[in-house]
């Protein structure tokens, strides 16, 4: 399939998942390849037929809607970020945990694909925070729509170009070696909760105290569908509690109840 063809085919039919295109500009490729091999297991003979096929085949949509989500991440992706966490927004929360009588910071990691996030983030508590507070406990849910994913992230073994971005000392104490793979130590793993989630429908649990939505719906959603989103998210998050974008995304410009911790690394905090 041409690039040409593609991007028509896509500037047709994300609208109608709401999405957007601007959010497939750089990624367009990939999810081009993935439409063409859709286009040969449905034996069609090219995009136009595939539109068509959409056309009468509603059930497509479904799958169409799979083949659109990007999956890509990384250990400690815009390790700022991270650091920022560790150094500034978690001993704050750490704080306010306390002042509030609790024993618990509630963590939830949105689009955690194979565990990347979550797992970032549990490493950060053990290396950085869990001696300065020792009477609190990290608790983390963690949720995606693919199962792969999800089993994968249960498996917790990974490349090493998925893990290379975390500090040397922390890669040596955290991880052991299978063959190629490095395996994530069973006691990193406690205490998080993998669970399937679609960020379009609702979410019963609430009271988070930091909520990371990164490089998924404020990238790839349209501005009627970030709305439900951001709706979704800042009622799931405590008063106070920060929510962590990616680092090249914002909040819809006319959302109300949050005000900005951190412009460079796209941090909120919901008012009290
Ligand atoms: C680009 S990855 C980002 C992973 C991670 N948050 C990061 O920044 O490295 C997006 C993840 O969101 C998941 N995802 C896509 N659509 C979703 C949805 N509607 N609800 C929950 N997760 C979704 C994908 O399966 C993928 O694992």
């Amino acid at each position: 399939m041409k690039d040409d063809e593609c991007v028509s085919f896509l500037q047709w039919a994300l609208p109608q998942l709401h999405m957007r295109w601007s959010g497939f500009r750089k990624i367009r490729t990939r999810v081009c390849k993935r439409i063409q091999r859709r286009i040969a297991t449905l034996q069609l003979t090219g995009v136009k037929d595939y539109l068509a096929y959409l056309e009468t085949h509603s059930e497509e949509w479904q799958k169409l809607d799979e083949i659109c989500q990007v999956t890509i991440s990384r250990f400690y992706r815009d390790k700022m970020v991270f650091t920022y966490l560790a150094d500034t927004v978690l001993p704050a929360l750490c704080q306010r945990v306390l002042q509030q009588g609790k024993r618990e910071v509630r963590v939830w990691s949105v689009g955690c694909a194979s565990g990347e996030e979550p797992y970032s983030l549990a490493l950060v508590w053990a290396f950085c925070l869990k001696q300065q507070y020792p009477q609190l406990k990290l608790h983390i849910l963690a949720t995606d729509t693919k199962y792969e994913l999800l089993n994968r992230a249960q498996h917790a073994c990974y490349p090493y170009s998925s893990i290379r971005n975390l500090p040397l000392q922390w890669r040596d104490e955290a991880f052991s070696r299978s063959n190629e793979d490095y395996c994530l130590q069973p006691e990193y793993k406690q205490r998080i909760t993998f669970q399937y989630h679609d960020i379009r429908q609702f979410i019963s649990d609430s009271g988070f105290d930091l909520i990371l939505c990164r490089n998924l719906a404020f990238t790839y959603y349209d501005q009627a569908l970030q709305m439900q989103v951001a709706e979704q998210l800042i009622t799931a998050l405590q008063p106070t509690g920060a929510l962590v974008l990616g680092v090249h995304e914002t909040l819809p410009a006319e959302y109300p109840d949050v005000e900005m911790w951190s412009k460079r690394f796209s941090i909120y905090t919901k008012h009290q």
